[in-house]
């Protein structure tokens, strides 16, 4: 079988997990490679078979026509990345979360890849752990009883987190629409970090399966005491009549069902592990259209419409109807609107990761 070419744009973390992962796969093989920062392109090269060099994203895939065009550069990059994508020919865009920073660019970008019909996967990859399976093995089981809450919280800024919190709920919920959404914030500090949010937001749900969606996310979200990587202090899970099941990133799962009593697991996210079905889905997705990758841009467009409702709910107040029909720029209602008060936190070790001593 033919292997699928890919370039990979942005060699920092993530752009190196996705290149290895795609070159571990005999279904793919980068072919190119791009960063603005020479230095770390060339450490790349040769931990990669030394696939094509490139600083100019568009130039590169223009050039070398990849199938797969793969971008992980920071949340302010999107549009310019998906039309060298789409102008080069590319068959699948892969590219990180958050979707975007706005909804003018969710829209622009999203009707680009429709017209083009360009596939689209955004890499909330988390959901192959084996704690993540489990808890929605529970829930699709029926062993939760009527499903009528679904909720995430992590410490992580929004930017960084709410948008995995979103995705793996709605996941749980089988991506059933939302219709509204209402949400507060505090905190500037964030606001001027590569990943800009508030520093604490919260907000309520609604989804048309009448389900509740509850999300907090930032200095105020609660401690998992049971979970000591920071980073992985997220609870994600769905509460039904008969019981409830969830996910602690990196603290396993645990969950209580009428019928099973209390059950809990391990699981911890681990990239290593995550990464391969992630990719072997582009390939399978690439392969047949009727085997639409499960992190495909459809799905994550739910969950961005949801977090950028959320930002215009802080910043005009009241309910905001989903989905969304106008565009905004969510970054910057957020910048006129949040108070300029400290973020107050909910344990001592957030006092250090928001900079308030
Ligand atoms: N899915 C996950 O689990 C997960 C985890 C961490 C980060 N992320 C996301 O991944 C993305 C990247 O994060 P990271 O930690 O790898 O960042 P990083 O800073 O380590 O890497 C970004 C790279 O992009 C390069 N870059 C910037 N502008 C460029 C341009 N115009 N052309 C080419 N290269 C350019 C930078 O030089 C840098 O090497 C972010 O959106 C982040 O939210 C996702």
């Amino acid at each position: 079988m033919n292997r699928y070419s890919v370039v990979v744009v942005g060699m920092g973390k993530r752009g190196m997990h996705h290149a290895t992962s795609f070159n571990a796969n005999p279904r793919f093989q980068v072919v190119a490679i791009c960063d603005i920062d020479n230095a770390r392109l060339d450490a790349a090269a040769a931990k990669l078979g030394n696939p094509k060099k490139g600083t100019d994203a568009a130039a590169l895939a223009r050039e070398v026509k990849p199938d797969v065009f793969c971008f992980c550069t920071l949340p302010n990059l999107r549009t310019p990345m998906i039309q060298a994508a789409v102008f080069a020919g590319a068959k699948l865009v892969a590219f990180e979360k958050p979707v975007a920073l706005t909804s003018t660019e969710l829209f622009t970008v999203r009707d680009l890849l429709k017209k083009s019909g360009v596939k689209a996967v955004v890499s909330h990859q988390h959901r192959y752990g084996a704690h993540y399976q489990k808890v929605k093995e529970i829930i699709a089981s029926g062993a939760l009883g009527r499903v009528h809450t679904i909720y995430g919280s992590a410490t992580g800024w929004m930017t960084h987190m709410l948008s995995h919190l979103i995705d793996y709920t709605c996941w749980f919920n089988n991506y059933a629409p939302a219709t509204w959404v209402m949400a507060q914030a505090a905190g500037r500090a964030k606001l001027a970090d590569n990943h800009p949010s508030p520093d604490y937001i919260g907000g309520f749900v609604q989804f048309a399966n009448g389900v509740r969606g509850v999300y907090e996310c930032g200095a105020g979200a609660p401690d998992q005491p049971e979970v000591a990587k920071w980073w992985g202090k997220n609870r994600i899970g769905a509460q039904g009549t008969e019981g409830f099941a969830e996910v602690l990133t990196n603290g396993g799962w645990r969950a209580v069902t009428k019928s099973g009593g209390f059950q809990t697991g391990e699981g911890a996210m681990n990239y290593d592990l995550d990464m391969p079905p992630y990719i072997q889905e582009m390939a399978d997705w690439l392969d047949d259209n009727n085997k639409p990758h499960q992190c495909n841009l459809e799905n994550a467009s739910l969950g961005a419409e949801i977090m950028l409702a959320m930002q215009r709910s802080v910043a005009e107040g009241g309910q905001v109807c989903l989905p969304l029909f106008s565009k905004a720029d969510e970054q910057a209602l957020l910048k006129a609107k949040l108070a300029d008060r400290p973020v107050l936190v909910s344990f001592d070790q957030n006092k250090k990761e928001f900079g308030l001593g």
